[in-house]
Protein backbone atom coordinates (compact mmCIF):
# COMPACT_ATOMS: atom_id res chain seq x y z
CA UNK A 1 0.00 0.00 0.00
CA UNK A 2 0.98 3.38 -1.19
CA UNK A 3 2.74 5.41 1.67
CA UNK A 4 0.98 8.32 3.84
CA UNK A 5 3.67 10.63 4.23
CA UNK A 6 7.65 11.05 3.86
CA UNK A 7 10.37 12.06 6.28
CA UNK A 8 13.01 13.55 4.83
CA UNK A 9 16.74 14.23 6.06
CA UNK A 10 18.91 16.63 4.24
CA UNK A 11 22.65 15.83 3.83
CA UNK A 12 23.86 19.65 3.56
CA UNK A 13 21.89 22.69 5.25
CA UNK A 14 23.77 25.47 4.00
CA UNK A 15 22.68 27.97 1.26
CA UNK A 16 20.38 25.23 -0.74
CA UNK A 17 19.33 23.59 1.96
CA UNK A 18 17.27 25.93 3.55
CA UNK A 19 16.06 27.15 0.43
CA UNK A 20 14.41 23.74 0.14
CA UNK A 21 13.48 23.55 3.48
CA UNK A 22 11.39 27.29 2.98
CA UNK A 23 10.11 25.36 0.01
CA UNK A 24 8.47 22.46 2.18
CA UNK A 25 5.43 25.16 3.05
CA UNK A 26 4.25 24.73 -0.09
CA UNK A 27 4.23 20.61 -0.22
CA UNK A 28 2.35 18.37 1.51
CA UNK A 29 2.40 15.30 2.66
CA UNK A 30 5.88 15.53 3.79
CA UNK A 31 8.40 16.17 7.03
CA UNK A 32 11.85 17.43 7.38
CA UNK A 33 13.20 15.91 10.21
CA UNK A 34 16.82 15.67 10.06
CA UNK A 35 19.94 17.50 8.94
CA UNK A 36 23.50 16.46 8.34
CA UNK A 37 26.27 19.10 8.03
CA UNK A 38 29.76 19.07 8.00
CA UNK A 39 32.15 21.12 10.31
CA UNK A 40 29.85 24.29 11.10
CA UNK A 41 26.84 25.27 12.57
CA UNK A 42 24.43 24.88 9.57
CA UNK A 43 22.42 21.57 10.28
CA UNK A 44 21.50 23.20 13.49
CA UNK A 45 20.43 26.16 11.98
CA UNK A 46 18.54 24.11 8.97
CA UNK A 47 16.92 22.17 11.62
CA UNK A 48 15.60 24.97 13.43
CA UNK A 49 14.61 26.57 10.78
CA UNK A 50 12.69 23.89 9.87
CA UNK A 51 10.60 23.47 12.74
CA UNK A 52 10.25 27.43 13.13
CA UNK A 53 8.58 26.99 9.62
CA UNK A 54 6.74 24.02 11.07
CA UNK A 55 7.55 21.85 8.34
CA UNK A 56 8.67 18.79 10.48
CA UNK A 57 10.33 18.39 13.99
CA UNK A 58 14.04 17.95 12.17
CA UNK A 59 17.09 17.77 14.28
CA UNK A 60 20.84 17.64 13.65
CA UNK A 61 22.40 14.02 13.17
CA UNK A 62 25.57 13.65 13.48
CA UNK A 63 26.76 11.01 11.15
CA UNK A 64 24.49 10.26 7.52
CA UNK A 65 24.76 6.38 8.75
CA UNK A 66 22.54 8.21 12.19
CA UNK A 67 19.86 9.82 10.03
CA UNK A 68 19.65 6.79 7.62
CA UNK A 69 19.16 4.17 10.18
CA UNK A 70 16.17 6.54 12.26
CA UNK A 71 13.18 4.72 11.07
CA UNK A 72 11.23 7.60 10.29
CA UNK A 73 13.30 8.98 7.92
CA UNK A 74 12.37 7.46 4.73
CA UNK A 75 14.00 9.99 2.00
CA UNK A 76 17.57 11.52 1.87
CA UNK A 77 17.82 14.82 -0.47
CA UNK A 78 21.78 15.31 -0.86
CA UNK A 79 22.25 19.32 -0.81
CA UNK A 80 26.10 18.92 0.64
CA UNK A 81 29.17 20.44 -1.49
CA UNK A 82 30.24 18.83 -5.16
CA UNK A 83 33.29 17.77 -4.00
CA UNK A 84 31.71 15.71 -1.37
CA UNK A 85 29.20 13.99 -3.71
CA UNK A 86 30.57 10.44 -3.70
CA UNK A 87 31.58 10.09 -0.37
CA UNK A 88 28.02 10.93 0.77
CA UNK A 89 26.14 9.08 -1.42
CA UNK A 90 28.64 5.64 -0.53
CA UNK A 91 27.64 6.24 3.56
CA UNK A 92 24.13 6.13 2.52
CA UNK A 93 24.63 3.10 0.43
CA UNK A 94 26.89 1.34 2.74
CA UNK A 95 23.96 1.92 5.65
CA UNK A 96 21.23 0.76 3.18
CA UNK A 97 23.70 -2.33 2.10
CA UNK A 98 24.45 -3.24 5.80
CA UNK A 99 20.69 -3.17 7.01
CA UNK A 100 21.01 -0.25 9.28
CA UNK A 101 18.37 1.53 7.73
CA UNK A 102 15.56 1.42 4.77
CA UNK A 103 14.83 4.34 2.38
CA UNK A 104 12.70 4.63 -0.52
CA UNK A 105 14.35 7.61 -2.04
CA UNK A 106 17.41 9.74 -2.64
CA UNK A 107 17.04 13.18 -4.80
CA UNK A 108 21.01 15.26 -5.38
CA UNK A 109 21.15 18.52 -6.10
CA UNK A 110 23.13 19.70 -9.26
CA UNK A 111 25.85 18.61 -10.47
CA UNK A 112 24.97 14.68 -10.24
CA UNK A 113 28.88 14.57 -10.30
CA UNK A 114 31.76 16.70 -11.57
CA UNK A 115 32.59 14.91 -14.37
CA UNK A 116 30.97 12.07 -16.53
CA UNK A 117 32.16 9.36 -14.63
CA UNK A 118 31.47 10.45 -11.10
CA UNK A 119 27.83 11.07 -12.38
CA UNK A 120 27.97 7.91 -13.90
CA UNK A 121 29.21 6.34 -10.52
CA UNK A 122 26.11 8.14 -8.60
CA UNK A 123 23.88 6.47 -11.12
CA UNK A 124 25.59 2.95 -10.72
CA UNK A 125 25.48 3.42 -6.37
CA UNK A 126 21.70 4.39 -6.36
CA UNK A 127 20.91 1.60 -8.78
CA UNK A 128 22.71 -1.13 -6.48
CA UNK A 129 20.78 0.72 -3.56
CA UNK A 130 17.68 -0.31 -5.37
CA UNK A 131 16.27 3.05 -4.54
CA UNK A 132 14.32 5.90 -6.35
CA UNK A 133 16.24 8.46 -7.80
CA UNK A 134 15.04 12.21 -8.30
CA UNK A 135 18.03 14.39 -9.73
CA UNK A 136 16.99 18.37 -8.07
CA UNK A 137 16.78 20.51 -11.40
CA UNK A 138 14.52 22.66 -9.88
CA UNK A 139 14.18 25.51 -13.39
CA UNK A 140 12.18 22.56 -14.88
CA UNK A 141 9.24 23.15 -12.45
CA UNK A 142 9.38 27.12 -12.11
CA UNK A 143 5.64 28.24 -12.53
CA UNK A 144 7.26 30.53 -15.57
CA UNK A 145 8.44 27.28 -17.51
CA UNK A 146 5.22 25.20 -16.87
CA UNK A 147 3.05 27.12 -18.02
CA UNK A 148 5.11 28.70 -21.20
CA UNK A 149 5.79 25.26 -22.20
CA UNK A 150 2.35 24.26 -21.63
CA UNK A 151 0.76 26.95 -23.74
CA UNK A 152 3.33 27.08 -26.52
CA UNK A 153 2.83 22.99 -27.36
CA UNK A 154 -0.49 23.35 -26.60
CA UNK A 155 -1.37 26.68 -29.03
CA UNK A 156 1.78 27.12 -31.43
CA UNK A 157 3.24 23.79 -31.64
CA UNK A 158 -0.24 22.11 -32.33
CA UNK A 159 -1.28 23.76 -35.40
CA UNK A 160 1.78 25.37 -37.13
CA UNK A 161 4.58 23.23 -35.92
CA UNK A 162 6.93 22.24 -32.78
CA UNK A 163 9.51 24.69 -31.64
CA UNK A 164 13.03 24.12 -32.86
CA UNK A 165 15.18 26.91 -31.09
CA UNK A 166 15.57 27.54 -27.28
CA UNK A 167 17.51 30.07 -25.41
CA UNK A 168 18.78 29.84 -21.52
CA UNK A 169 20.48 32.43 -19.54
CA UNK A 170 21.71 32.01 -15.54
CA UNK A 171 24.02 35.10 -14.41
CA UNK A 172 24.79 36.45 -11.45
CA UNK A 173 28.08 38.32 -9.62
CA UNK A 174 29.37 35.33 -8.53
CA UNK A 175 28.87 32.63 -5.29
CA UNK A 176 28.32 32.92 -2.17
CA UNK A 177 31.20 30.38 -0.62
CA UNK A 178 34.79 30.04 -1.89
CA UNK A 179 34.70 26.31 -3.02
CA UNK A 180 32.51 27.08 -5.64
CA UNK A 181 35.39 29.19 -7.10
CA UNK A 182 38.18 26.50 -6.65
CA UNK A 183 37.50 24.53 -10.26
CA UNK A 184 39.16 21.14 -8.54
CA UNK A 185 36.29 21.20 -5.75
CA UNK A 186 33.21 22.41 -8.08
CA UNK A 187 34.29 20.77 -11.03
CA UNK A 188 34.85 24.08 -13.35
CA UNK A 189 33.82 27.40 -12.84
CA UNK A 190 30.52 28.77 -14.38
CA UNK A 191 29.94 26.26 -16.69
CA UNK A 192 29.79 23.56 -14.62
CA UNK A 193 27.90 25.75 -12.03
CA UNK A 194 25.37 27.03 -13.76
CA UNK A 195 24.87 25.78 -17.56
CA UNK A 196 23.97 22.24 -15.97
CA UNK A 197 20.44 24.11 -15.17
CA UNK A 198 20.74 25.80 -18.75
CA UNK A 199 21.34 23.26 -21.02
CA UNK A 200 18.72 21.21 -19.28
CA UNK A 201 16.01 23.81 -18.93
CA UNK A 202 16.27 24.53 -22.39
CA UNK A 203 16.10 20.93 -23.34
CA UNK A 204 12.94 20.44 -21.50
CA UNK A 205 11.62 23.35 -23.54
CA UNK A 206 12.18 21.62 -26.77
CA UNK A 207 11.18 18.53 -25.85
CA UNK A 208 6.84 17.59 -26.38
CA UNK A 209 4.83 17.62 -23.34
CA UNK A 210 4.94 13.68 -22.10
CA UNK A 211 8.02 12.51 -24.81
CA UNK A 212 10.72 10.68 -22.91
CA UNK A 213 14.58 12.40 -23.06
CA UNK A 214 15.63 10.25 -26.28
CA UNK A 215 12.88 11.69 -27.84
CA UNK A 216 16.20 14.46 -28.82
CA UNK A 217 19.11 13.03 -29.35
CA UNK A 218 22.58 15.46 -28.69
CA UNK A 219 24.39 15.62 -31.83
CA UNK A 220 26.92 18.21 -31.49
CA UNK A 221 28.28 20.80 -28.80
CA UNK A 222 30.10 24.17 -29.04
CA UNK A 223 31.48 26.30 -26.43
CA UNK A 224 33.80 28.81 -25.23
CA UNK A 225 35.16 29.53 -21.79
CA UNK A 226 36.94 32.96 -20.86
CA UNK A 227 37.63 34.62 -17.43
CA UNK A 228 36.36 38.25 -18.05
CA UNK A 229 36.33 39.99 -14.70
CA UNK A 230 37.67 37.92 -11.50
CA UNK A 231 41.28 37.26 -13.21
CA UNK A 232 41.24 41.12 -13.22
CA UNK A 233 43.82 41.76 -10.64
CA UNK A 234 41.92 44.06 -7.96
CA UNK A 235 38.94 40.90 -7.86
CA UNK A 236 41.50 38.20 -7.80
CA UNK A 237 42.89 40.11 -4.88
CA UNK A 238 39.57 40.45 -3.21
CA UNK A 239 39.00 36.50 -4.00
CA UNK A 240 42.11 36.01 -2.53
CA UNK A 241 41.08 37.57 0.47
CA UNK A 242 37.84 36.41 0.90
CA UNK A 243 39.07 32.94 0.99
CA UNK A 244 41.95 33.46 3.18
CA UNK A 245 44.43 32.95 0.66
CA UNK A 246 42.78 29.86 -0.93
CA UNK A 247 41.89 30.87 -4.65
CA UNK A 248 44.63 32.64 -6.52
CA UNK A 249 42.03 33.91 -9.97
CA UNK A 250 45.43 35.60 -11.58
CA UNK A 251 47.23 32.05 -11.98
CA UNK A 252 44.63 29.35 -10.85
CA UNK A 253 41.10 30.91 -12.24
CA UNK A 254 38.09 29.20 -13.38
CA UNK A 255 35.85 30.44 -16.04
CA UNK A 256 33.59 33.19 -15.15
CA UNK A 257 31.89 33.03 -18.80
CA UNK A 258 30.58 30.11 -20.82
CA UNK A 259 28.37 30.05 -23.72
CA UNK A 260 27.16 26.81 -25.47
CA UNK A 261 25.69 25.44 -28.21
CA UNK A 262 24.06 21.94 -28.34
CA UNK A 263 22.63 20.74 -31.39
CA UNK A 264 19.79 18.09 -31.28
CA UNK A 265 18.41 15.64 -33.79
CA UNK A 266 14.69 14.85 -33.15
CA UNK A 267 13.37 10.94 -34.41
CA UNK A 268 12.18 12.99 -37.59
CA UNK A 269 15.76 14.38 -38.05
CA UNK A 270 14.86 17.80 -37.61
CA UNK A 271 17.30 19.94 -36.06
CA UNK A 272 16.72 21.48 -32.95
CA UNK A 273 19.14 24.31 -31.25
CA UNK A 274 19.95 25.04 -27.05
CA UNK A 275 21.49 27.86 -27.08
CA UNK A 276 23.16 28.32 -23.41
CA UNK A 277 25.12 31.07 -21.82
CA UNK A 278 26.34 31.72 -17.91
CA UNK A 279 28.18 33.88 -16.10
CA UNK A 280 29.77 35.21 -12.78
CA UNK A 281 30.35 38.96 -13.77
CA UNK A 282 26.78 40.30 -14.44
CA UNK A 283 26.06 43.06 -11.82
CA UNK A 284 22.51 43.93 -12.10
CA UNK A 285 19.85 43.77 -9.42
CA UNK A 286 20.98 39.95 -8.75
CA UNK A 287 20.27 36.72 -10.00
CA UNK A 288 19.33 36.77 -13.74
CA UNK A 289 17.44 33.72 -15.00
CA UNK A 290 16.23 34.42 -18.81
CA UNK A 291 14.44 31.75 -20.81
CA UNK A 292 13.38 31.79 -24.60
CA UNK A 293 11.84 29.12 -26.87
CA UNK A 294 11.12 30.10 -30.95
CA UNK A 295 8.84 28.15 -33.04
CA UNK A 296 7.97 28.90 -36.65
CA UNK A 297 5.12 31.26 -35.80
CA UNK A 298 5.48 32.04 -31.84
CA UNK A 299 7.83 32.22 -29.00
CA UNK A 300 7.78 32.98 -25.25
CA UNK A 301 10.60 34.74 -23.11
CA UNK A 302 10.71 34.61 -19.49
CA UNK A 303 13.32 36.73 -17.28
CA UNK A 304 12.83 35.75 -13.28
CA UNK A 305 13.58 39.83 -12.91
CA UNK A 306 10.31 41.10 -14.23
CA UNK A 307 8.64 39.12 -12.04
CA UNK A 308 6.53 40.63 -9.05
CA UNK A 309 6.94 44.29 -7.48
CA UNK A 310 9.54 47.16 -7.59
CA UNK A 311 10.43 49.26 -5.10
CA UNK A 312 12.41 52.74 -5.11
CA UNK A 313 14.24 53.60 -2.42
CA UNK A 314 15.90 57.21 -2.53
CA UNK A 315 19.61 57.49 -1.72
CA UNK A 316 19.06 58.94 1.69
CA UNK A 317 17.84 55.10 2.44
CA UNK A 318 21.25 53.93 3.77
CA UNK A 319 20.12 50.45 5.42
CA UNK A 320 22.40 47.53 5.67
CA UNK A 321 23.25 45.04 2.91
CA UNK A 322 21.05 42.07 2.45
CA UNK A 323 18.87 39.63 0.08
CA UNK A 324 16.52 40.49 1.30
CA UNK A 325 14.54 41.61 -2.23
CA UNK A 326 15.76 38.41 -4.98
CA UNK A 327 19.14 36.24 -4.20
CA UNK A 328 22.25 37.82 -5.12
CA UNK A 329 21.08 40.92 -4.50
CA UNK A 330 23.82 43.93 -5.26
CA UNK A 331 21.79 47.19 -4.42
CA UNK A 332 19.62 48.83 -2.10
CA UNK A 333 18.73 52.03 -3.58
CA UNK A 334 17.14 53.04 -6.77
CA UNK A 335 14.51 51.23 -8.40
CA UNK A 336 14.79 47.38 -7.12
CA UNK A 337 12.95 44.00 -8.84
CA UNK A 338 11.90 42.00 -5.47
CA UNK A 339 11.11 38.33 -6.74
CA UNK A 340 8.05 38.16 -3.70
CA UNK A 341 8.30 33.89 -3.62
CA UNK A 342 12.05 32.74 -5.08
CA UNK A 343 11.28 29.01 -3.79
CA UNK A 344 8.39 29.07 -5.66
CA UNK A 345 9.68 31.26 -8.86
CA UNK A 346 12.64 29.41 -9.12
CA UNK A 347 11.10 25.87 -9.34
CA UNK A 348 11.75 24.72 -5.63
CA UNK A 349 8.21 24.38 -4.29
CA UNK A 350 7.02 22.10 -7.51
CA UNK A 351 10.19 20.13 -7.79
CA UNK A 352 10.19 19.37 -4.14
CA UNK A 353 6.12 18.24 -4.70
CA UNK A 354 7.06 16.09 -7.59
CA UNK A 355 9.94 14.38 -5.56
CA UNK A 356 7.72 13.80 -2.67
CA UNK A 357 4.62 12.38 -5.17
CA UNK A 358 6.64 10.08 -6.86
CA UNK A 359 8.70 8.87 -3.37
CA UNK A 360 5.39 7.83 -1.77
CA UNK A 361 3.22 6.69 -4.91
CA UNK A 362 7.11 4.46 -5.45
CA UNK A 363 7.20 6.01 -8.71
CA UNK A 364 10.48 7.14 -10.74
CA UNK A 365 10.19 10.94 -10.86
CA UNK A 366 10.37 11.88 -14.09
CA UNK A 367 14.07 14.36 -13.99
CA UNK A 368 16.30 11.52 -12.19
CA UNK A 369 19.88 10.35 -12.19
CA UNK A 370 19.85 9.38 -15.92
CA UNK A 371 19.13 12.87 -16.38
CA UNK A 372 22.41 14.10 -14.42
CA UNK A 373 24.46 11.87 -16.06
CA UNK A 374 23.30 13.20 -19.81
CA UNK A 375 23.66 16.77 -18.52
CA UNK A 376 27.22 16.21 -17.31
CA UNK A 377 28.38 14.43 -20.48
CA UNK A 378 26.48 17.64 -22.25
CA UNK A 379 29.04 19.79 -19.88
CA UNK A 380 32.04 17.83 -20.50
CA UNK A 381 31.83 17.79 -24.11
CA UNK A 382 31.24 21.95 -23.76
CA UNK A 383 34.61 21.88 -22.08
CA UNK A 384 36.40 19.94 -24.35
CA UNK A 385 34.92 22.12 -27.31
CA UNK A 386 36.06 25.21 -25.48
CA UNK A 387 39.73 23.85 -24.67
CA UNK A 388 39.96 22.70 -28.09
CA UNK A 389 38.21 25.42 -30.07
CA UNK A 390 36.03 24.15 -32.13
CA UNK A 391 32.40 22.18 -32.83
CA UNK A 392 32.62 18.53 -30.71
CA UNK A 393 30.61 15.73 -31.93
CA UNK A 394 28.74 13.83 -29.48
CA UNK A 395 29.40 11.83 -27.52
CA UNK A 396 33.24 12.21 -28.13
CA UNK A 397 36.05 9.67 -27.27
CA UNK A 398 36.99 9.69 -23.81
CA UNK A 399 34.14 11.24 -22.11
CA UNK A 400 33.97 9.48 -19.37
CA UNK A 401 37.56 10.10 -18.39
CA UNK A 402 37.64 13.72 -18.83
CA UNK A 403 38.22 16.03 -16.62
CA UNK A 404 38.27 19.16 -17.17
CA UNK A 405 41.57 21.67 -17.42
CA UNK A 406 40.01 24.27 -14.78
CA UNK A 407 39.73 20.96 -13.00
CA UNK A 408 42.46 20.07 -12.48
CA UNK A 409 43.77 23.22 -11.75
CA UNK A 410 45.52 23.93 -14.96
CA UNK A 411 43.67 26.23 -16.73
CA UNK A 412 44.73 29.71 -17.49
CA UNK A 413 43.56 31.94 -20.41
CA UNK A 414 46.23 34.63 -20.05
CA UNK A 415 48.79 32.15 -20.61
CA UNK A 416 47.61 30.30 -23.55
CA UNK A 417 46.38 33.12 -25.40
N1 LIG B 1 19.61 24.33 -7.56
C1 LIG B 1 20.34 25.41 -7.41
O1 LIG B 1 20.08 26.44 -8.01
C2 LIG B 1 21.50 25.39 -6.47
C3 LIG B 1 21.86 26.58 -5.83
C4 LIG B 1 22.94 26.54 -4.95
C5 LIG B 1 23.62 25.35 -4.75
N2 LIG B 1 23.24 24.22 -5.40
C6 LIG B 1 23.99 22.94 -5.18
O2 LIG B 1 23.73 22.50 -3.86
C7 LIG B 1 24.91 21.99 -3.25
C8 LIG B 1 25.20 22.76 -1.97
O3 LIG B 1 25.42 24.13 -2.27
P1 LIG B 1 25.23 25.28 -1.18
O4 LIG B 1 25.17 26.55 -1.93
O5 LIG B 1 24.13 24.94 -0.26
O6 LIG B 1 26.63 25.17 -0.42
P2 LIG B 1 26.98 25.70 1.04
O7 LIG B 1 28.45 25.72 1.11
O8 LIG B 1 26.20 26.94 1.32
O9 LIG B 1 26.40 24.57 2.01
C9 LIG B 1 26.94 23.26 2.02
C10 LIG B 1 26.39 22.48 3.21
O10 LIG B 1 26.93 21.15 3.17
C11 LIG B 1 27.48 20.83 4.46
N3 LIG B 1 28.58 19.89 4.27
C12 LIG B 1 29.87 20.15 3.91
N4 LIG B 1 30.55 18.99 3.82
C13 LIG B 1 29.69 17.99 4.14
C14 LIG B 1 29.79 16.59 4.25
N5 LIG B 1 30.95 15.96 3.97
N6 LIG B 1 28.70 15.89 4.61
C15 LIG B 1 27.55 16.51 4.88
N7 LIG B 1 27.37 17.84 4.80
C16 LIG B 1 28.44 18.57 4.42
C17 LIG B 1 27.91 22.18 5.03
O11 LIG B 1 28.01 22.08 6.44
C18 LIG B 1 26.75 23.06 4.57
O12 LIG B 1 25.64 22.83 5.42
C19 LIG B 1 25.99 22.09 -4.31
O13 LIG B 1 26.14 20.86 -4.95
C20 LIG B 1 25.49 23.14 -5.29
O14 LIG B 1 25.95 22.93 -6.60
C21 LIG B 1 22.18 24.22 -6.23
Amino acid sequence: MAQKRLGIGFVGGGFVGKFHIRSFVGVRDADVLGVVGGDDDSAQEAAALARSLGVGEARAFDSITDMVADPAIDAIWICAPNFTRLEVMEEIVQALESGKGDLVGIACEKPLGRTAAEARKMLELVKRAGVLDGYLENQLFSPGVIRGKEILWARGASLTGPPFLARAAEEHSGPHMPWFWEGELQGGGVLNDMMCHSVEVARHLLTAPGSPRDSLTPVKVTAQISCLKWQQPKYAKALALGSDGMLDYENRPSEDFARALVEYYDRAGNVKIVEATTSWCFVGAGLRLSMELLGPEYSMSLSSLDSGPKVFFSREVQGDAGEDLVEKQNAEVGLMPVVSDEESEYGYVGENRHMVRCFLEGKRPDENFEDGVNVAELLMTAYMSAEEGRTIEFPPPGLEEFVPAVARGEWNPKRTG
